[in-house]
């Protein structure tokens, strides 16, 4: 809402008996008239001074009762009409309360998203209980892949936070069960898995992207702006698994692979993980 403050407050929430945000009490404008505006004829949302003039004043006390003119326009009244319609935990989506902008297109591919990276998650604490078994014996692995597992869960907790923000249902999904062996006879288990974690970031960056298109398509800067975030993040995890994938190249299956766990331990201890 641009017009912020005390005037705006009354204009806009006359109708209800709650205080403003200044916890001034709300009181309604001696220029409505007598018949509550939700149900008048007059019903058109302006908000101006009575004098015409458009811009807000410096000192917001200067305004009085009799300044301002509250007529729902036909396009608020509409709005305003949805809100007082819906019901409370209604099924039914058009019902939300907050919901201004929000294809469906975005809101189902958010909650593909949200399996996505859930499906993620569940791949990846399979891989780090991979390492930690007795035979494998490489904690450091087993820390990473459980550190990324927690935050592919954090990314889905975001966007379903998101979903909720913005008036859609989360709808979750099934997940497919991921495998419980990583060895690889040619490249071994450490260097098969990292691989395997770098299809999975890459495929998660592409599907942001998908997921920035929607939004754009349906002209949702805030959705966008959303996207973009996650995008920032994902591209970081692109490179840092590109660059295990690569040194893991190099130092081979045995030692190498001993000596590199040992070095992901340190990692985990510093991140806390
Ligand atoms: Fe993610």
């Amino acid at each position: 809402m641009q017009l912020v403050g005390r005037s705006v407050c009354r204009a806009a929430f006359a109708q209800l008996t709650t205080p403003c945000r200044s916890g001034n009490a709300l009181v309604a404008s001696t220029s409505r008239p007598s018949v509550s505006p939700l149900h008048s004829s007059h019903r058109s949302f302006s908000l101006s001074r009575a004098q015409g003039q458009n811009t807000a004043p410096a000192d917001r006390t200067e305004y009085k009762d009799d300044e301002v003119i509250f007529k729902p326009m036909p396009a608020g009244e509409q709005q305003l009409a949805q809100v007082q319609t819906a019901e409370m935990n209604s099924p039914d989506v058009d019902d939300s309360f907050a919901r201004l902008n929000y294809h469906q297109d975005s809101e189902i591919g958010v909650n593909e998203q949200i399996n996505h990276e859930y499906s993620m998650s569940y791949q990846y604490h399979a891989m780090s209980n991979y390492f930690n078994r007795d035979n494998v014996g490489l904690p450091g692995f087993a820390a990473f892949f459980r550190s990324s597992s927690l935050e592919e869960r954090n990314h889905a907790q975001q966007l379903m936070d998101f979903q909720a923000t913005r008036g859609g249902r989360v709808k979750l999904a099934a997940l497919a069960a991921p495998p419980s062996d990583y060895n690889h006879e040619e490249k071994g288990d450490a260097l098969y898995a990292m691989e395997l974690a770098l299809a999975l970031e890459k495929l998660n960056f592409k599907m942001l992207f998908q997921l920035h298109e929607v939004a754009e398509k349906h002209n949702d800067a805030n959705f966008t702006d959303f996207v973009e975030e996650m995008l920032a993040e994902q591209a970081q995890g692109v490179k840092e698994v590109s660059d295990y994938v690569a040194q893991l190249r190099r130092v081979g299956k045995g030692l190498g692979v001993y000596q590199f766990d040992a070095k992901m331990a340190e990692r985990a201890t510093t991140m806390g993980a």
